[in-house]
């Protein structure tokens, strides 16, 4: 079926009343010797409640920067130079600071940091970082959190009381990254970011985490934002996707539909380069060319302009029409569904 194409007016497509988070018009720079140049520009999303929310692109377009901007944890180098980060039932997180911010981290929204495997207090024990967690977040008995850390263990495959009684050096990474993932549900956070928390994985236990992750989700309806450069775990775990790059959601919307019907050049061309395990291998289309550095992305036209391979020479300038599909995702293009400009 061929669809028609609306142009849209600069909205998100997940639009819903229940909506957790709000981001509008985010822009985060960073200073280099260079100048100051923005990883982030003028990015809008809904978080929808108890969904899981992908944000997907390759290394450098920025998912990780968007997560910190999200806990307002963008620290020097970086600033948030514009934007409104609204939480329901919160407010504005970019304009909480002291005591006030750091309750609603951990508590309101947790994150799982990238390379989390390697953030733990290495002087600790896991069972005392759960016991420190309790104390700075007021429980007066900190059993409850043991008991779910425990909990949790045995239903991501670990022996609770081999980890509890661990310092971080006698884990694995796999089971570092998986202990990360425990300390930031224990907290029972209404949403959860998840930055790439199977990278560390073998492909069983990776299963194993994203089955539990999303029972998990089901259970406590859990508002989940998962960041991560891989498209078959945005297919497997997630009910809506941004798809990045170069600090531009390029395209948005319904996990299914934009994975049948993708439109972006770059979403097609990031579906193509996935290998596939069983059939012609060699069907997967590398993606020329690399990310573009900060510093190096144009101010003007599409930036993934000097990547594509439909690129039309107005693409090279002024700003890229956002259009709407009758499946309702939406995209950044000056093609159509048609091909045409
Ligand atoms: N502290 C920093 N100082 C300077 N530039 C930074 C800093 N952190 C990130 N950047 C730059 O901002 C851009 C976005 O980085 P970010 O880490 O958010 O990307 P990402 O999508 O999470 O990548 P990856 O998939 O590799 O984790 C990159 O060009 C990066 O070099
Ligand atoms: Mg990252």
């Amino acid at each position: 079926m061929a669809l028609s194409t609306r142009y849209g007016n600069g909205s998100t497509a997940v639009i819903s009343d229940d909506v957790s988070c709000r981001i509008q018009n985010v822009t985060v720079k960073y200073k280099l010797d260079n100048g100051e140049f923005a990883a982030i520009r003028s990015v809008s999303a809904n978080i929808p409640s108890g969904k899981i929310t992908a944000m997907i692109g390759e290394s450098g377009s920025g998912k990780t920067t968007l997560g910190l901007a999200m806990l307002n944890g963008v620290s020097h180098p970086g600033r948030v130079a514009e934007g409104v980060i609204e939480y329901t039932g919160v407010g504005d997180i970019l304009s909480k600071e002291g005591e006030e911010l750091r309750k609603l981290r951990g508590k309101h929204v947790g994150m799982v940091f990238q390379a989390a495997q390697s953030s733990l207090n290495p002087l600790k024990k896991v069972g005392s970082i759960i016991i420190d967690l309790a104390k700075s977040h007021g429980y007066e008995d900190p059993k409850v959190l043991i008991r779910s850390a425990c909990d949790l263990a045995r239903r991501m495959s670990l022996d609770p009381d081999r980890v509890l009684s661990s310092f971080q050096h006698q884990l694995s990474g796999g089971m570092r990254q998986r202990v990360s993932i425990i300390l930031a549900l224990i907290l029972e956070p209404k949403i959860l970011i998840l930055d790439e928390p199977t990278t560390a994985l073998d492909i069983l236990s990776q299963a194993t985490v994203l089955k539990v992750l999303r029972e998990i989700q089901e259970e406590r309806e859990l508002t989940t934002v998962l960041i991560t450069h891989d498209m078959g775990v945005v297919a497997e775990l997630s009910d809506q996707v941004y798809v990045m790059y170069a600090g531009k959601i390029v395209e948005e919307g319904n996990t299914s539909e934009l994975l049948q019907n993708p439109r972006h050049p770059y979403t097609r061309a990031l579906i193509q380069a996935i290998p596939r395990l069983t059939g012609d291998r060699s069907k997967a289309v590398p993606l020329l060319g690399s990310p573009p550095e900060i510093s190096s992305t144009p101010n003007e036209g599409c930036v993934f302009a000097k990547r594509c391979a439909f690129r039309l020479d107005i693409c090279e300038y002024g700003e890229t029409p956002r259009r709407i599909t009758d499946d309702g995702h939406q995209y950044l293009c000056h093609l159509n569904e048609e091909g045409l400009a």
